[in-house]
């Protein structure tokens, strides 16, 4: 298992844990699981040297709240592991310039930036995450619907390398669970939750006042129907909430429809949103603790780089025989 996330947002959203982190914690019991904070990802668009640090932490520190424990699992920051960037060029080399262009994600971002402003770093983007995954001989890839392409992208230069040049990568899955592969915004359902496309309103950051949170849950955007019940085309809001609360609370999404038969959407809005409190207040605090002993937090960065190299450092070495590099002596 490998997976990472983008420090760049500063608070993890609702988002990211239900669609990619909760996993990430399940997985931890029963894989060998690398997580990784991808601050070389984050720098395909500006950052401020001194938040990029400090975001670099704080992800960290989220990823440790929400339960990865570096006792079982690896967890570190990717650009203390310098085989990605290195393995990043030569997948670089087979990826065709149409293929990349097709990525939907760069797409997006480069037509908000503008065509100019777009750097070549954000072209390559998905590429670099291709060498995060093969690094690992990763069987599977746990994340939310959006990375799809990408995990199909790495499929597909996996095989072009073993192709080329003798079998070498394993061919990657895409971990997506059904239910939480894509979490929507609270004011449009129809929308993804995320820090670019959302409202404020919307977007349930984790690490923001319990109160704040109670009351955008309360706001949430439903329908005018008035059943509670799960029907995501027709009902994407109420469809969301339902998700929302099934995940956080373990019960599934049909015993919540018996329970709120006959209620209101006020009903169902109030109770998640104190399900939702009960959930963020202690995620702050264990967030906090972590930040207040950043002793500690890079010391658990350290031991994860120094795991993690181990098994990168192997794969390069082989690659890049593969290749025909000529060894160092
Ligand atoms: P990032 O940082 O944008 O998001 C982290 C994870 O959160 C998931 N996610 C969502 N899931 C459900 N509903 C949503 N509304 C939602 N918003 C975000 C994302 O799918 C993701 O799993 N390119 C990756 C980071 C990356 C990576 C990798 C992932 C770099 N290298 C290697 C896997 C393997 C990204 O930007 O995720």
């Amino acid at each position: 298992m490998l997976s990472g996330i983008q420090p760049t947002a500063g608070s993890f959203h609702l988002g990211n844990y239900l669609g990619a982190v909760r996993q990430w914690v399940a997985l931890q019991e029963s894989h060998d699981a690398f997580y990784m904070v991808v601050d070389l990802h984050a720098i395909t668009v500006p950052q401020d040297p001194e938040a990029l640090r400090a975001n670099t932490r704080l992800a960290a520190a989220q990823l440790l709240a929400a339960g990865l424990d570096p006792d079982r699992c690896t967890l570190f920051v990717q650009s203390h592991v310098p085989e990605h960037a290195q393995l990043a060029w030569v997948m670089n080399c087979l990826t065709g310039f149409g293929e990349a262009s097709r990525m939907t994600q760069f797409k997006d971002k480069s037509a908000k930036q503008g065509a100019d402003r777009a750097s070549v770093g954000l072209f390559t983007y998905p590429v670099l995450q291709v060498a995060d995954i093969l690094l690992y001989q990763a069987n599977e890839v746990p994340v939310g619907e959006d990375q799809r392409q990408h995990i199909e992208l790495t499929r597909d230069l996996a095989e072009r390398f073993n192709g080329r040049f003798g079998a070498t990568f394993t061919i990657p899955k895409p971990y997506i669970l059904k239910e939480t592969a894509k979490i929507y915004d609270l004011q449009d359902p129809t929308v993804k939750m995320s820090k670019s496309a959302s409202t404020p309103k919307g977007l349930i950051n984790l690490l923001d006042e319990p109160k704040a949170t109670a009351k955008k849950v309360k706001s949430a955007v439903t329908d005018t129907d008035t059943v509670i019940r799960y029907d995501a085309e027709n009902k994407p809001g109420v469809s969301n909430l339902l998700t929302i609360y099934s995940t956080l609370t373990g019960r599934p999404v049909a015993e919540l429809e018996r329970d709120y038969e006959g209620k209101m959407y006020g009903a169902l809005k109030t109770d998640l949103a104190e399900v939702m409190v009960e959930f963020v207040t202690p995620f702050r605090e264990r967030t906090q603790q972590y930040l207040d002993d950043p002793e500690t937090l890079d010391s658990i960065l350290a031991k994860g780089a120094e795991k993690a190299r181990v098994v990168a450092a192997e794969t390069l070495a082989q690659a890049y025989d593969r290749v025909g590099f000529l060894p160092a002596k």
